[in-house]
């Protein structure tokens, strides 16, 4: 029985530093510190992840400068991650 404790991991979400368990996603870290908001809308509602396996897209955000798939993503030291974005060739309200 393994009884190490859990490896960190530390990024940045919105401007401010977090600790995470390695091997979670941005998506997760996102429901823990931003209320899982990843984007808004066209309309800027707020969006989250949805489907959580990469096919809605509703997951999209800023890791490191680039749009990617939040619940796709492993959390990464030094990530920087930026939600609440409007974001291009929005197909979903
Ligand atoms: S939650 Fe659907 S693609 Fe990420």
């Amino acid at each position: 029985m393994n009884h190490a404790p859990p490896r960190r991991t530390s990024l940045e979400i919105n401007g401010a530093r977090h600790e995470v368990s390695s091997g979670i996603t941005v998506a997760a870290a996102l429901s823990l510190f931003a209320h899982g908001i990843t984007r808004l809308s066209v309309q800027a509602e707020p969006r989250g992840a949805f489907c959580g396996m990469g096919i809605c897209q509703e997951c999209r955000v800023l890791i490191d400068g680039q749009l990617r798939l939040a619940c796709q993503t492993l959390c990464e030291s030094d990530m920087v991650v930026s939600t609440g974005t409007q974001t291009h060739g929005e197909s979903n309200q």
